[in-house]
């Protein structure tokens, strides 16, 4: 799947600034600016909904350069970034992929979850990820000549990742790389205040929630409840749905399929959340 965006669509925008929310956690956002100035490509690992996406969005409203996104999965290949000859009415044409697109416009280009991609990629992003930036479409016979403005950002989830599927040094050395990871509650809650508008005090309670969910680790857990779910919970609340069963439906049931482990996290919950009739029920039940 591909998107061409003006960078503004499909984040909240904050209205004074009229650019896509993004709170800055580290030094991410000096980081990516050089990055983009000294034509380095970026890469981005870090766990599911903690921002990756959001932040890349915001860097390139930031920079003011189009952004053209491909989630890349396991048949995505070289041709389908770089483009291919389809048939016409008389005759057949060349199309552009998003990747050379991207050069030719010279826009910041994303490959999401980048790992998955298949591995003929590699030759398109070798000679455009290290001095050379060019990009070599073998079926036109062209090398375009990566203008300063284009930037390479890829990310992936290093969680999901196989031993099959990791990145070979010889790529992951050609980024400069930034880890992302869940920010610290003080930071969580500030970001949760600004995607939903809720009270600081609901927020505080879901951050800390949140945070001690996190800390129960069970085998059936792949991965941690992430801010994203975070943020669906909030805006069910906000919007009168019941506490309890707000954050088990967005807190709770996307994590795992094992009714025990629901019913462990569903106490942690309760503990915060539950009404006396919920918790009484809870431990007498019908
Ligand atoms: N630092 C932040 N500032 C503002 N919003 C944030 C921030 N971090 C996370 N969010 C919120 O969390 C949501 C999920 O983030 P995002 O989609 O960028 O995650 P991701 O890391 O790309 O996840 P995935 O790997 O699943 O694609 C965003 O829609 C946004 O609401
Ligand atoms: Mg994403």
């Amino acid at each position: 799947m591909v998107s061409k965006m003006g960078a503004l669509e499909h984040s909240k925008i904050n209205e004074k600034t009229e650019m896509p929310y993004y709170k800055p956690i580290g030094n991410e956002v000096e980081l990516f600016e050089r990055a983009f100035r000294h034509q380095l490509p970026v890469l981005i690992k870090g766990p599911t909904g903690c921002g990756k996406t959001r932040f890349v969005t915001y860097m390139a409203a930031q920079l003011n350069r189009p952004l053209y996104t491909v989630a890349c999965h396991d048949d995505l290949t070289a041709a389908d970034l770089v483009g291919r000859h389809l048939i016409g009415h008389e005759s057949t044409y060349w199309s552009d992929g998003p990747l050379t697109r991207a050069v030719r416009d010279g826009a910041i280009c994303y490959l999401d979850e980048v790992v998955e991609a298949r591995k003929d990629t590699t030759v398109v992003l070798h000679p455009l990820t290290d001095d050379r930036r060019i990009l070599p479409i073998e079926r036109t016979n062209e090398r375009l000549q990566a203008p300063p403005e284009f930037m390479l950002v890829v990310s992936y989830n290093p969680g999901y990742q196989n031993l099959l599927k990791g990145m070979k040094p010889s790529t992951r050395q050609r980024f400069v790389a930034l880890r992302f990871n869940y920010p610290t509650p003080s930071v969580e809650q500030e970001i949760l205040i600004g995607e939903t508008d809720i009270d600081e005090n609901l927020a505080q309670r879901l951050v800390n929630l949140t945070n001690a969910l996190r800390q129960l680790k069970d085998h059936d857990i792949e991965e941690a409840a992430s801010t994203r779910l975070l943020i669906y919970a909030a805006t069910l609340i906000k919007h009168g749905f019941d506490p309890v069963e707000a954050c088990r439906a967005a807190l709770v049931e996307p994590l795992t399929d094992d009714m025990e482990t629901v019913e462990a996290l569903m106490e942690v919950v309760l503990a915060t959340f539950g009404t006396r009739q919920q918790i009484t029920e809870k431990i007498n039940p019908k």
